[in-house]
């Protein structure tokens, strides 16, 4: 078993990001800048978003964050988003979820500018993606197809199935890996809540693909052997050893599965790294798309 190193590949990427801004600067252009939008104080949007914070620098970017309390009306939040889809200064800009219940996400969603959507969660980026037009695709599913790419796994002909429909990893990453192409050109399996017989379709998978948020549901009998597995799941489980009194778990059953499998994603550091340094080249091209400099 071979395991895929995503917080190394995601810090060789923005090596090659920050070398790009590097030279951007010193012909005078200006840094590329991302906001983000913060609401509440939920501890693991804190960390993304802190984590977010922290590949900004690492990338030579500015970065903005803008704070508001979990009480905050929806008004608010769409006069701020309105601010920053007209700020000049601004190349994209994302906003934090989950988001309180009283505030409606799709409505947040779709009133963020497709321009600066890069998260590539906007309807507008969505439909773009799933028709193979230029796009900001949806961060964690592009990690994933840009892991299996640096590790020379090819996606052509093989079963992948994928467990989990979410509108950000499920059915986006469906959707890259049935275009056409290198990264692509694979048959693919969205399995759910309401598959039967989850077991027999999963041990079909050449490439299995964990994205339910179940804490190591799945495990060795599931997987066939010498398959390639990619697990989304980060869960906060209580964990009295550890300091912060939780640890992260993924949807595999790492101990089990690594034994079986021919490569393996670990939680954490494999898709989570991968998935912010997909923000962090899609703020690159927003900002390449507004002509850089001063624009
Ligand atoms: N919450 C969990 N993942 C994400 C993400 O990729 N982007 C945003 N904005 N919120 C999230």
């Amino acid at each position: 078993m071979e395991l895929i190193d995503g917080k190394a590949t995601a810090t060789a990427i923005k090596a090659e990001i920050a070398d790009k801004v590097a030279q951007k600067v010193a012909a005078g252009e200006r840094r590329p800048h991302l906001a983000a939008i913060l609401v509440g104080h939920d501890g693991g949007s804190e960390t993304y978003v802190r984590n977010k914070i922290k590949a900004c620098e690492e990338c030579g970017f500015q970065s903005t964050l803008v704070r508001f309390e979990s009480d905050v009306d929806e008004a608010t939040l769409l006069a701020a988003i309105d601010e920053l889809n007209k700020n000049p200064e601004i190349d994209g800009f994302i906003v934090q979820l989950p988001l309180p219940k009283h505030i409606d996400e799709q409505k947040i969603t779709e009133a963020v500018h497709p321009d600066k959507d890069v998260d590539g969660f906007h309807p507008v980026n969505v439909g773009r993606q799933s028709i193979g037009l230029p796009c900001f695709a949806s961060a964690t599913p592009a990690g994933i197809v840009e892991l299996l790419k640096r590790y020379g796994i090819s996606t052509r002909g093989k079963n992948v199935v994928i467990v989990g429909r979410s509108n950000i990893v499920g059915k986006p990453l469906a959707s890259m890996l049935m275009q056409k192409g290198e990264q692509g050109d694979a048959t693919v399996t969205v399995c759910h809540s309401a598959t039967k017989n989850l077991c027999d379709v999963t041990r079909n998978a050449d490439i299995l693909v964990a994205a339910m948020g179940r804490p190591g549901f799945i495990t060795a009998d599931m997987v066939a052997p010498g398959a390639v597995v990619i697990d989304v799941g980060t869960t906060r489980v209580p964990d009295a050893s550890r300091k912060s009194g939780f640890r992260l778990s993924g949807d595999v059953d790492f101990a089990s599965v690594s034994e079986k499998c021919s490569y393996i994603t670990p939680v954490p550091g494999g898709v989570g790294p991968m998935t912010i340094c997909m923000l962090m080249q899609n703020t690159l091209l927003a900002y390449e798309r507004r002509g850089g400099i001063g624009a």
